[in-house]
C-alpha cells in the first residue's frame, strides 16, 4: 500500500521539500505503528524544511514534529490497534521520519494517549506549539503564578505559541496583556482573551536595570532584547516562561531582576519534557485548558500547500495554528 508524504531533502547545499510515495516497509523502525489524520506546522517545522534552521540531523528525511491518528499495530503492551494516540517532539521530524506522512512508526516511549475530551483536529491545533504553551502555563502556576498576582504578557501573541498562551491564560482568568508585530490583529488577540493588546513598535523598552513593574508572569516565545526587557519590568517574585527565539537569541540583561526582585526565569522544553508532565499538559488541555476559539485559530492545510505556509512563518506573517490534513 503506497500513500504520501513530504519528504526533506539537501539538493546542491539547498534544502527543499517534496511530496513522494512511500510504502509501510520505507518507514524506520519503532513499536507503534500510527494511522496519522492530522500534524501541524510550527516555526521549527518552518525552519527545517526551508534550511533556515540547522533542525533536521539527517536527510533525506519526512517532515513534521507533530502527529496525531490511531494505532494500527503496536509490539508494545502499552498501545493496541485503534487507541487514539499523538506524538510532539523527540526526535520525530527530526532524526526520524515525522508526522507530514499518512503512515508514521515510532518507539512506543514517545506516544501519548490522546485524552477523551480533544480529538485528533484539535491535538494538532494544539500541536508543538499549543503544548509549549500550556507547559508554559503549567510551570509559571508551579512558581505560584494565580490570576490575583497582577497582569501577565505574552509576547509574539498571534504566533501559535503566543495566539494559545492568550486563549489559555485568558480562560483561566488572569489579565493578559498580548504584544504583537500585527496591528490588524488587535481583535483576533482580544477574541482570544487578551485584555489588552500592544503594538510591538510601540512598547517603550528603556534601558535601566530595573525598569517601572508591569508583570506578575509572561509567556515569551519571542526572546532577544524583548525577553530583556521582559527580566527588567516584572513584578516582585514574578516568572517569565523563555520559549521561544523569534525575535534573537540574544540575552542583554543584567543579575539585578533575579537578585533584588527575584524574579524566575524558566527555561521552556517541550521536546524532552519528561513524560509525566507530558500527560499532565494534555489533561489539562482536554479540561481546563481546552481552547474555546477553534475557528478562529484553526487553518486546515493539505501537504501541496505546506511551502506556502513555511513562507508564511518564515517571515513572521501566521496567525494562529495551521493544522495539516492527512487523508488516503
Ligand atoms: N521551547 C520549545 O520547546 C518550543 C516549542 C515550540 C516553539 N518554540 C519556539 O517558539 C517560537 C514561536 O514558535 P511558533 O510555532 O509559535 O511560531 P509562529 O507561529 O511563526 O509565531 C511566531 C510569532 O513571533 C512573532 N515574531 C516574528 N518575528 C518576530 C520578531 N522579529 N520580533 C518579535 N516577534 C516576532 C510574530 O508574532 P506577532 O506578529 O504577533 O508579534 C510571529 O507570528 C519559535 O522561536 C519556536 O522555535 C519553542
Amino acid at each position: 500500500m503506497s500513500f504520501k508524504a513530504y519528504r526533506v531533502d539537501s539538493v546542491d547545499g539547498r534544502v527543499c521539500g517534496k511530496i513522494v510515495s512511500r510504502e509501510i516497509e520505507d518507514l524506520p523502525p519503532g513499536d507503534v505503528l500510527i494511522k496519522a489524520e492530522y500534524s501541524s506546522v510550527n516555526y521549527k517545522d518552518a525552519l527545517a524544511a526551508t534550511g533556515a534552521g540547522k533542525i533536521m540531523r539527517s536527510m533525506p528525511l519526512t517532515g513534521g514534529i507533530d502527529v496525531a491518528g490511531s494505532v494500527v499495530s503496536s509490539t508494545d503492551g502499552r498501545f493496541k490497534a485503534g487507541d487514539p494516540v499523538l506524538v510532539t517532539g523527540y526526535d520525530l521530524g527530526v532524526a526520524h521520519d515525522g508526522g507530514y506522512s499518512r503512515y508514521v512508526r515510532v518507539p512506543a516511549g514517545w506516544v501519548v494517549r490522546r485524552p477523551e475530551g480533544i480529538d485528533a483536529r484539535e491535538a494538532m491545533a494544539v500541536g508543538t506549539a499549543g503544548f509549549t504553551a500550556a507547559l508554559s502555563v503549567l510551570r509559571l502556576e508551579q512558581n505560584g503564578l494565580k490570576p490575583e498576582n497582577g497582569p501577565v504578557v505574552v509576547t509574539g501573541a498571534t504566533g501559535g505559541v503566543g495566539s494559545l498562551a492568550v486563549e489559555f491564560l485568558g480562560g483561566l482568568g488572569y489579565n493578559v496583556t498580548a504584544i504583537t508585530g500585527k496591528a490588524d490583529q488587535v481583535d483576533f488577540l482580544k477574541g482570544l482573551g487578551a485584555k489588552q493588546v500592544l503594538l510591538r513598535s510601540e512598547v517603550e523598552m528603556g534601558t535601566r536595570p530595573l525598569e517601572k513593574t508591569l508583570w506578575a508572569g509572561a509567556v515569551d516565545p519571542v526572546g532577544g532584547a524583548t525577553l530583556a526587557w521582559l527580566t527588567r519590568t516584572m513584578m516582585q517574585h514574578g516568572s517569565i516562561a523563555s520559549c521561544g527565539l523569534t525575535g534573537g537569541v540574544e540575552l542583554n540583561t543584567t543579575v539585578m531582576p533575579f537578585i533584588l526582585r527575584g524574579v524566575n526565569l524558566l527555561g521552556i522544553d517541550s521536546v524532552l519534557c519528561p513524560m509525566a508532565t507530558r500527560i499532565e499538559v494534555w489533561r489539562r488541555l482536554a479540561t481546563d485548558c481546552r481552547p474555546k476559539h477553534w475557528d478562529s485559530i484553526i487553518h486546515a492545510v493539505t501537504l501541496e500547500q505546506l511551502d506556502g505556509v513555511f513562507e508564511k512563518l518564515m517571515k513572521g506573517g501566521a496567525t494562529g495554528r495551521h493544522i495539516v490534513e492527512l487523508t488516503d
